[in-house]
């Protein structure tokens, strides 16, 4: 069995994907909706998250964890991987992909205050994007906005366009709630505007991890700290097969 958590909604687009590869595998998801955002939050805070959060999906059956949010990646994978026995796979900034594929050499990078704070994220800018300018983009009001079900285009059309302006021709989806806006994100930015999602990225990356092929159920069981009705219809859209009975709220 997978877990799976994020701050919110946003590890569903983790989710999907991992579904998709790997359809037999079981699921256990945690939405900690009820601490989210974790933007702007403290390391501290998104770390104590983080454990509590591991602590519930590994006593629920989890033998890897998937941390589908940047934001807690960024502060809490190297505690978690240092104080628990299971694998953790992190989400990567797809700074990468990006700076090979950009022809303008402008990359635009839309994610959270904390992400861009982390030393994973400066890191991974040292060491693959030495000569491309990237232009950082805090999405404030984004996460919040997926949350509630909406598609804040204005907002949307801002942030984009303040990074196309600056003549970015890639732009990363650098948070895992942002792939729920991307046909609005794609609008916004254009036609000769790539946008990158890490989420196949970290979906193979999880099967790399697990080694042996998945032979479970398939099932999948959702957990949120906070109200559980826009994670139960987003992971209808995503997934109709899903039993609609299996979504629960939880003090964690
Ligand atoms: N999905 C989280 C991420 O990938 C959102 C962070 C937040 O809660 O602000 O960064």
């Amino acid at each position: 069995m997978v877990g799976v958590y994020d701050s919110g909604i946003g590890g569903l687009s983790v989710w999907k994907e991992l579904r998709a590869l790997m359809p037999r595998q079981d699921y256990v998801y945690v939405a900690d909706s009820a601490h989210c955002p974790y933007g702007e939050k403290s390391p501290e805070y998104i770390t104590g998250r983080a454990r509590a959060v591991t602590e519930y999906l590994i006593g629920k059956g989890a033998e890897a964890v998937v941390v589908a949010c940047n934001t807690a990646t960024a502060a809490a994978i190297s505690y978690l991987r240092s104080h628990y026995p299971v694998p953790f796979v992190g989400m990567e900034p797809a700074v990468k992909p990006a700076a090979l594929t950009s022809r303008t050499g402008v990359v635009g990078v839309l994610a959270t205050a904390n992400t861009f704070k982390g030393s994973l994220y400066r890191d991974t800018v040292m060491k693959y994007a030495s000569g491309i300018h990237i232009v950082e983009k805090v999405g404030r009001g984004l996460v919040e906005a997926v949350e509630r079900g909406e598609v804040p285009s204005e907002l949307i059309r801002r942030y984009v366009g303040e990074m196309t302006a600056e003549g970015a021709d890639v732009i990363v989806l650098g948070c895992t709630h942002f792939p729920f806006l991307q046909e609005e994100v794609e609008r916004a930015a254009g036609p000769g505007v790539r946008i990158i999602n890490p989420a196949p990225a970290v979906a193979r990356q999880t099967a790399r991890v697990l080694h042996s092929p998945a032979e479970g159920g398939g099932t999948a069981v959702f957990y949120s700290t906070g109200d559980t009705t826009v994670l139960k219809s987003t992971v209808l859209s995503i997934d109709p097969a899903v039993n609609p009975g299996n979504f629960y709220h939880v003090t964690i």
